[in-house]
């Protein structure tokens, strides 16, 4: 596969089957910072526990990690990847965090594995659909929802999905995710999230979800 650069300088690729890219034009690393990392507010958090839904080229977890590693704080890294990408493919894909970057050869060295670690934290990888991997209740301080789009990848904006990564998210903690789309956003209500609409950067606006209290079940 071929990558394509984003309009910050940061790869991307397009997905043969879905047809899109695996980040906007705009950026890549622009969005995994302006939104998956700032809107959750896990650039500020003592002690992040990111749950990732699509771990893709790991733009969101080196952006994290980055984040962390600058500010002397442990990350833990849950994602849920079902068509993990070949690490010759990953090799490509270099980023400008140079702290990150230097783990990151560590993960390409064993990846594809279940689990890394080192002084900077975890990051464990649930290779299967969201729709069928057990994740931990009570557990994430944030929620990356990061698949394909609504339209192209229903099954994991499902009303289903979405109340299993409450169940993941701890009290205050936030979900975000690029989409916008009305029926997804309802079924986010529904499954017990604080709804909050934030301006987009290259779309009018992103979606964040606000777990208060603890969920049932
Ligand atoms: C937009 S890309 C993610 C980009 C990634 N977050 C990054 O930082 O580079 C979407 C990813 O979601 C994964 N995905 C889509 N549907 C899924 C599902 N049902 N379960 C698990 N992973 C899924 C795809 O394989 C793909 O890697």
């Amino acid at each position: 596969m071929d990558l394509l650069h984003t309009q910050d300088g940061t790869p991307t690729l397009l997905h043969p089957v879905y047809g899109e890219a695996y980040h906007p034009r705009q950026g890549a690393l622009l969005q995994a910072r302006r939104l998956y990392l700032e809107q959750t507010r896990t650039h500020l958090h003592p002690a992040p526990r990111v749950l990732e839904v699509g771990l893709g080229l790991l733009v969101n977890f080196r952006a994290s990690l980055e984040s962390a590693l600058l500010r002397g704080v442990r990350l833990r890294y849950l994602a849920v990847e079902r068509e993990p990408l070949p690490g010759e493919l990953l090799a490509r894909v270099r980023l400008p965090l140079p702290l990150a970057e230097e783990v990151f050869q560590d993960i390409l060295g064993r990846w594809p594995a279940e689990r890394f670690a080192g002084p900077w934290g975890e990051l464990r990888v649930l290779f299967g659909d969201v729709r069928e991997v057990q994740l931990p209740r009570l557990w994430a301080t944030a929620v990356y929802l990061d698949p394909f789009s609504p339209r192209a990848n229903p099954e994991a904006w499902s009303p289903f999905v979405l109340r299993a990564l409450r169940r993941a998210l701890r009290p205050g903690g936030r979900l975000a995710t690029y989409s916008a789309q009305g029926a997804f956003r309802r079924a986010l209500k529904e499954a017990g999230f604080a709804l909050h609409r934030v301006p987009g950067v290259g779309k009018r606006e992103w979606t964040v979800g606000i777990g208060r209290g603890v969920p049932p079940g």
